[in-house]
């Protein structure tokens, strides 16, 4: 039986009971061809899908262009290499592809997703001797969600429990999925991942800063902790390119309570303020003006084709 078929149905069934489901994508690449999103199809042997043994990308589109596309494949590549697989293809029919997902999906502002697993094979955890990777890439319409950057959101603290690899994209994001819905279910947007001497490490889907009162940026440095995000990159450059003072280092929680502004940065968040942390405010409950800046810089980066 096949994983993809199954999960393609019952999607498939939502979306017309719904109403065709705003931004789905419709057609999707496995395995070096183009097939209907609905008719998507890994195997149940899939490594991705038995031992989570594989890594991802999401690249933002913008304006129908790929928002750092280099830095994303750059740390693909990253990610493949520490996951001791092969590339399974080379970039230039990699960024092929994903254009062509892109465009057979007419995507002008929205997200691509590309995963590479070590492929199919019959169980077991050692790496299979003749396995080729699979690939698959979706992409799917999505808004900048322009009125959350505006607002802000809160989150709340939670015990970072996952694995001490953060670095790596994988696709086991076990740890990921319950801290969002733990935080959602609070009444909170996201939560904010805190290792056991209480620093934040970052967020569900993003990475976490802070503004102190000195007006010194502040994000984790890009350790084994967190995953080092391409939209954090681009804002430390961008940041740092302005003059604002920028320094990497762990910060608690209770640091990010008395700092003058907190924000998250991401590809799906772009630069989203954080008001308040375990339902406390953070500076004064709302967005400040060096997160206003960095979200100005952001998008006017964003837009570059
Ligand atoms: N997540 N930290 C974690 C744990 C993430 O999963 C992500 C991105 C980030 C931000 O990285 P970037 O700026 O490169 O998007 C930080 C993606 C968007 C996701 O899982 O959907």
């Amino acid at each position: 039986m096949l994983v993809g078929g199954v999960v393609g149905l019952r999607f498939l069934v939502g979306a017309t009971r719904k109403g065709l489901v705003k931004g789905m994508s419709r057609i999707a690449y496995v395995n070096g061809r183009y097939v209907p999103h609905r008719a998507a199809q890994v195997h149940i042997e899939d490594r991705g899908y038995q031992f989570a043994d594989g890594i991802y990308e999401v690249v933002a589109v913008r304006h129908g262009h790929l928002v750092d596309e280099v830095p994303h494949l750059d740390r693909l590549d990253r990610s493949l290499g520490e996951m001791r697989m092969a590339a399974p293809m080379a970039r230039a029919p990699l960024r092929h592809a994903l254009r062509e997902v892109i465009r057979r999906n007419r995507v002008a502002d929205g997200i691509v997703y590309l995963q590479v697993s070590r492929g199919v094979a019959p169980r077991g955890h050692a790496f299979p001797k003749d396995a080729a990777p699979s690939v698959v890439i979706t992409a799917k319409r999505l808004a900048p969600n322009y009125a959350q950057m505006e607002k802000g959101i809160a989150v709340i603290t939670l015990p970072d429990i996952r694995w001490k690899r953060r670095d790596i994209k994988t696709v086991n994001l076990t740890a990921n999925v319950l801290a969002k819905q733990q935080a959602l279910d609070a009444g909170a947007y996201d939560a904010w991942l805190v290792d056991e001497a209480g620093m934040v490490n970052e967020g569900t889907a993003s990475n976490a800063w802070i503004a102190t009162k000195a007006k010194e940026l502040v994000t984790h440095t890009p350790d084994y902790s967190i995953l080092n995000g391409i939209t954090r990159i681009a804002v430390k450059d961008l940041a740092e390119k302005e003059g604002y003072k920028f320094v990497e280092r762990p910060f608690s929680k209770a640091e990010a309570l008395a700092a003058a502004e907190a924000f998250i940065t991401g590809t799906t968040s772009w630069v989203t303020p954080v008001i308040a942390i375990d339902g406390k405010p953070v500076g004064g409950g709302k967005p400040g003006p060096l997160t206003r800046a960095l979200q100005r810089l952001y998008e006017a980066h964003a837009d570059l084709p």
